[in-house]
């Protein structure tokens, strides 16, 4: 052995793991200086609806994003469980296909009227660049407008080649670009959200290029009246495929896309996280004429072809039909905006919340906001809470556990304000503040 781990827990073996894993962690958000150097618990033994414990034996409620948006109903739904159990008893994979994935195809068309046809990858990343393919197969054309965060791919990350803070006003700033192709550069052009004239300018300056306009249609802040119809037309002004991402805003507060709220009907529209509750699953759904074009290219793995993630994903489906979910993850949502408003005002501290009910994010308008989210963090830890600036509203958040958050962030808040006024907040911070995006990690 070249290393040797010991015994090391939380934080500790989370220092260790870098040395053998490059990051520490698979996912970039999962790194444990994005929220409290020396003291986050970093790694689970158990997560259980919205409880979850670490190494330690140490348990937290999770209001976080709850395994990053993946599990809305709570983590190991037993209804969903089952399912999967199920399907691992009688085979996972097999030389034939799963039944499944025609019933899941089935169920997401008619959730989807106007959506003909289903693909299916694993992950959020994987299923958009199936999309970004299929755009460019179906229009012959190569360039590719985006609007929010898409995943970790050459495709998407190239947008950062001509200008490395291209992508900062989305979702995560100061993403590194090395490994992606220079002559990649020019193809992947990020337009503003919600300023019409800034999609509508790069698509007029190279009319016959653009294979697709593809944005996050929700997330930090909503639409502005109009805005989804006005991308709608002059993506199809220009003959592009106007794709939705809804990894992160499908399946939450609607049955599949938040779209369906509105009268804008994409080309295509893509899911992950919340479909399949945990279980490695994603979906591209779309109109037949442009998903013909998978016959034309290339697009083929094998564990897409698994049995637990159509499975789980027909459950969490079903489980959320029967219950209600969205309806009941949106007024939750709302509760927690308002109990978090109110402790800001009760303290005195300036506050901004943005975001659908569901998936909330805030910042305090202080003046050092990195130090004081990195107390937060650290305070609502001692109170058993996981925490950090985005607040996902979960099925599983009980009104009880929704009582406790709220006394906990009125503590804490009233204790951030006591401390920024006595100049003092730093000493209650001795590990070391968070980072707040990518380069600051890598550093
Ligand atoms: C809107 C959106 N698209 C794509 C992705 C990438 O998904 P994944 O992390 O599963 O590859 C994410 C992940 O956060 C996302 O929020």
């Amino acid at each position: 052995m070249k290393h040797k781990k010991k015994n090391l827990k939380g934080y500790e073996l989370f220092k260790y793991a870098k040395k053998i894993i490059p990051g520490g962690s698979q996912l970039f958000g999962k790194r444990a200086e994005l929220y409290a150097p020396g003291l986050w618990p970093s790694y689970y033994k158990k997560a259980k609806g919205c409880e979850v414990t670490d190494l330690n034996n140490k348990k937290y409620l999770d209001f976080t994003m709850v395994g990053t948006g993946t599990s809305v109903l709570g983590y190991a739904n037993k209804t969903v469980n089952k399912s999967i159990q199920k399907s691992i008893d009688n085979g996972s994979i097999s030389t034939l296909n799963n039944k499944e994935e025609v019933d899941l195809a089935e169920l997401l068309v008619d959730l989807h009227p106007k959506m003909e046809m289903v693909r299916y990858a694993r992950s959020g990343g994987e299923i958009l660049s199936i999309a970004i393919r299929i755009a460019r197969a179906y229009t012959g054309r190569d360039k590719v407008a985006i609007c929010g965060y898409h995943g970790w791919h050459d495709w998407y990350i190239s947008a950062n080649l001509k200008n490395p803070n291209n992508l900062n006003n989305h979702l995560l700033a100061g993403i590194g670009s090395s490994g992606v192709p220079s002559l990649m550069k020019g193809l992947t052009t990020p337009f503003e959200f919600n300023e019409i004239e800034s999609l509508e300018k790069i698509l007029k300056k190279d009319p016959k290029r653009y294979a697709a306009v593809i944005i996050e249609p929700f997330r930090d802040n909503g639409p502005k009246k109009g805005y989804l119809e006005a991308v709608k037309s002059v993506a199809k002004k220009y003959g592009a495929v106007l794709i939705f991402d809804e990894i992160t805003s499908g399946f939450r507060e609607t049955l599949g896309g938040m779209y369906k709220n509105t009268k804008v009907i994409p080309d295509m529209v893509t899911f992950g996280k919340a479909i399949s509750n945990g279980i490695p699953m994603s979906a591209v759904l779309g109109r037949r004429k442009i998903m013909k074009s998978f016959t034309s290219t290339f697009v083929s793995s094998t564990y897409w072809g698994d049995r637990t993630g159509p499975a789980a994903a027909i459950a969490t489906i079903n489980f959320m039909k029967k219950n209600n979910v969205g309806k009941q993850v949106k007024k939750k949502g709302l509760d927690l905006k308002k109990i978090i408003y109110e402790a800001a005002l009760k303290s005195k501290l300036d506050i901004t919340i943005s975001g659908m009910p569901s998936l909330l994010s805030y910042r305090l308008n202080v003046p050092n906001w990195p130090l004081a989210l990195t107390y937060i963090i650290i305070s609502m830890l001692k109170k058993g809470i996981l925490s950090n600036d985005r607040i996902y509203s979960n099925f599983s958040h009980s009104p009880k556990h929704i009582r406790k958050f709220k006394l906990a962030i009125n503590q804490t808040f009233k204790e951030l304000s006591k401390k920024i006024k006595d100049k003092n907040l730093k000493d209650s911070v001795p590990l070391g503040v968070k980072k707040m995006g990518f380069d600051k990690v890598l550093k």
